[in-house]
C-alpha cells in the first residue's frame, strides 16, 4: 500500500466523551464491522471494559476508506482513556501523526482532555477537534467551541461537530483525516524498525505484539530482536487487524499490525520497545521506559488454602500486563499472599475486578500506599504544605482549570470520591507525576498493651499523625472483642503515646452462666471458644481475631 495513502490517527478525550461510540461508528461505516447492536464497542475487549464502560487496554483497527475514487488505508489506534494508562496512551500516540481530539458538547473541557491534548501537542501532530453528542438537548457547541479556542489555541472553525451515536456528521471526521493528517514519513527502503505500543498475551501463540512499523518490511521467518532486552526471535505470524486478526505474509513501512514471534512473556515485548532485523540493527525510538508502579497495594487470599490458586490466577494475569508489578510478602495477620504495584487506582481495581471475574478468586485486598525515599537525616524536619497551588486559568465564565502540587497519597485513596461529591458531580481531575518532595513524614505504631503490633505500622504525614493514630485506635476498639482484662489501644510515635482507646474486661466470667447447667451445654460453649481462638492472633497476651486486623488494612 501506498504510504502516501496511508493515515495513523488516535482518538482521545475525557472518559464518556464518546470515544468507543464513535470508533464503532468509523468501522461500521468503512465496512470492519457489521451494523448491528451485538458489535457495540467492538474495540472494548474486556469484560471490565464493558462494564465500566472504560477503555483499558489499546485496541486498533485498520480501515480501508475510499474518498475521491483513491483507497486510503486508515489506521485507528485506540488509546485508554484514562489518567491511570497515560504511559500507554503516549506510546500509541508516537505511533500516530494525528489525533481526534472528543470533547463533549454538554460537558466542555474536561481535565482529560487537557491532559490528553498535551500529550499530542508535545507529540507535535495534528489535533482535530470534534464536538460530540451535538444531538443532546443541552448541548452548547457554540461555548465548548469557544473553550476550544480558547484553551488550546486552535480557531472554531476547525471544530467537526458531530453526533457519534446518531452517526451525524461522521462521514466528515473520515475526510478530515485524510485531508488533514499527514501520512508517515517513513520509508519501506530504510531498515526495518518497528514500535511496540501494546501487546497481550495468548494461551497458544505467546505474547501477540502490536506494531507500527517506522521503516523497512518484515515478513514470516524474519529474526528480529527487541531493543530493550536484546534478545532474539523468529517471527512466527504477522497480520493486519480489522480489529480481528487478519494474517498477512509481510508488513511494510507506514502499517500497523500484530506479530507473534515466540514470546513468551508481555515484558518481551513492552509498550515503547523497538524491534528491528537482527542482521540491520538500528537505533531505538527514543522516550522508551519501562512503566512504572505508583500504587501499591497487598493481596492475600481469603484463606491460605487458596494460596495457590490465586497464585496461578495473579501469574496468568500479569502475563497480560506488564506494567504491574509482584513481589511475594507475608503478613502475620493476613497470611502468605503479596505486594502488587500499580500504575494508578483504576488499573489496581480492574486488576481485582478482573481476577474475580476471570479466575473466580476471592481476594483481601489491603488499604493502597504509595512509594516513599527515604532519606534518614534531620533535614526532614523542613515543613511542608501538603497541596500547592501552581496555576489558575478561567476556560470560560463558569469553569476554571487549577493545578496543584499534591502529595500522591493524599490523592489515592479517595481524593476523586470527594472532589466530585462536594462539586456534585461537576468537577473533573487529573493527575501526573511530578517527582518526589521531602515531607515531614513519620512512623507511627499501634499498640496492644503495650506490645507494637507490626502489620499495622504505617507511615504518616506528621500533621495527620494525630487523626490517623485515633482513627486506627477507634477502628481497633471495635473489632477486638472484650476479653478478661482491660485492653489499651493505642498509636505512638517513638515513645510518645498520640492517642488511646480502651476496650473494657468482661463484667462477668462467660462460664458463669452453666453454673449448675448441664455438662454438655458448658463443653459446647469451651469448644466454641476454642474455635474462635484458631481465628485468632496472640499479640502479647491480647487475642485479636483476623477480622480485626482485615477492618483495618482493608480498603474501605
Ligand atoms: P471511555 O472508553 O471510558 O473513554 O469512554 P468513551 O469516551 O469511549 O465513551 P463511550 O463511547 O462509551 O460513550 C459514553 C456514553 O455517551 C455512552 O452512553 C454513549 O452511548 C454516549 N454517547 C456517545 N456518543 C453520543 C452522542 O453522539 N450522543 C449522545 N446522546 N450520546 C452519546
Amino acid at each position: 500500500f501506498p504510504v502516501e495513502r496511508i493515515r495513523n490517527f488516535s482518538i482521545i478525550a475525557h472518559i464518556d466523551h464518546g470515544k468507543s461510540t464513535l470508533a464503532d461508528r468509523l468501522l461500521e461505516m468503512t465496512g470492519a464491522i457489521a451494523k448491528t447492536e451485538k458489535n457495540k464497542q467492538v474495540l472494548d475487549k474486556l469484560q471490565v471494559e464493558r462494564e465500566r464502560g472504560i477503555t483499558v487496554k489499546a485496541q486498533t483497527a485498520s480501515l480501508f476508506y475510499s474518498h475521491q475514487g483513491q483507497q486510503y488505508l486508515l489506521n485507528l489506534i485506540d488509546t485508554p482513556g484514562h489518567v491511570d494508562f497515560s504511559y500507554e496512551v503516549s506510546r500509541s500516540i508516537s505511533a500516530c501523526q494525528g489525533v481526534l481530539l472528543i470533547v463533549d458538547a454538554n460537558q466542555g473541557i474536561q481535565a482529560q482532555t487537557v491532559a490528553n491534548f498535551y500529550l499530542a501537542f508535545e507529540a507535535q501532530l495534528t489535533i482535530i477537534p470534534v464536538i460530540n453528542k451535538i444531538d443532546l438537548k443541552n448541548a452548547d457547541p457554540d461555548r465548548v467551541e469557544a473553550q476550544i479556542e480558547k484553551v488550546f489555541d486552535i480557531p472554531r472553525e476547525e471544530c467537526i461537530r458531530i453526533s457519534a451515536k446518531l452517526g451525524t456528521n461522521v462521514e466528515r471526521v473520515l475526510q478530515e483525516v485524510v485531508n488533514r493528517i499527514p501520512p508517515p514519513e517513513v520509508s519501506t527502503d530504510d531498515p526495518f524498525k518497528a514500535l511496540v505500543f501494546d501487546s497481550t498475551f495468548d494461551h497458544y501463540r505467546g505474547v501477540v505484539a502490536n506494531i507500527a512499523l517506522f521503516g523497512g518490511q518484515v515478513k514470516k521467518g524474519d529474526r528480529i530482536v527487541s531493543a530493550h532486552l536484546g534478545k532474539a526471535y523468529e517471527v512466527n505470524e504477522l497480520g493486519l487487524l480489522r480489529p480481528d486478526e487478519r494474517p498477512t505474509d509481510r508488513l511494510y513501512a507506514g502499517q500497523v499490525g500484530y506479530m507473534v514471534a515466540g514470546m513468551k512473556d508481555v515484558k518481551e515485548a513492552q509498550i515503547g520497545d523497538t524491534l528491528y532485523l537482527q542482521q540491520q540493527p538500528v537505533e531505538a525510538l527514543p522516550g522508551f521506559k519501562p512503566a512504572k508502579p505508583m500504587v501499591f497495594a497487598g493481596m492475600y487470599p481469603m484463606d491460605q488454602s487458596e494460596y495457590t490458586g490465586l497464585r496461578s490466577a495473579i501469574e496468568r494475569l500479569t502475563l497480560n500486563d506488564s506494567s504491574v508489578t509482584v513481589q511475594r510478602d507475608s503478613s502475620l495477620a493476613l497470611g502468605a499472599g503479596w505486594r502488587l504495584g500499580f500504575l494508578g487506582l483504576l488499573h489496581m481495581e480492574v486488576f481485582n475486578q478482573r481476577l474475580e471475574q476471570e479466575y473466580n478468586a476471592s481476594v483481601i485486598v489491603t488499604a493502597p500506599t504509595v512509594p516513599y525515599k527515604a532519606v534518614l537525616s534531620s533535614a526532614k524536619l523542613i515543613k511542608n504544605r501538603r497541596g500547592v497551588q501552581k496555576n489558575m486559568v478561567y476556560i470560560d465564565d463558569h469553569r476554571v482549570m487549577m493545578k496543584y502540587l499534591f502529595p500522591l497519597n493524599e490523592i489515592v485513596v479517595d481524593f476523586y470520591d470527594l472532589l466530585k461529591s462536594m462539586s456534585s458531580g461537576y468537577a473533573s481531575f487529573d493527575y501526573e507525576n511530578a517527582g518526589y518532595q521531602a515531607a515531614d513524614l513519620i512512623k507511627m505504631d499501634i499498640l496492644l498493651n503495650g506490645r507494637s503490633v507490626e502489620e499495622l505500622t504505617t507511615i504518616v504525614h506528621r500533621e495527620r499523625a494525630y487523626s490517623a493514630g485515633k482513627a486506627m485506635c477507634e477502628k481497633l476498639k471495635d473489632s477486638i472483642p472484650r476479653q478478661m482484662f482491660e485492653i489499651a489501644v493505642q498509636a505512638a510515635i517513638g515513645s510518645k503515646i498520640i492517642a488511646r482507646e480502651t476496650i473494657k474486661a468482661y463484667r462477668k466470667n462467660v462460664l458463669a452462666k452453666c453454673y449448675g447447667g448441664d455438662i454438655t451445654r458448658k463443653m459446647k460453649l469451651l469448644k466454641k471458644q476454642a474455635e474462635g481462638k484458631k481465628k485468632m492472633r496472640r499479640i502479647g497476651n491480647v487475642d485479636v481475631p483476623k477480622d480485626a486486623f482485615i477492618n483495618v488494612l482493608k480498603r474501605k
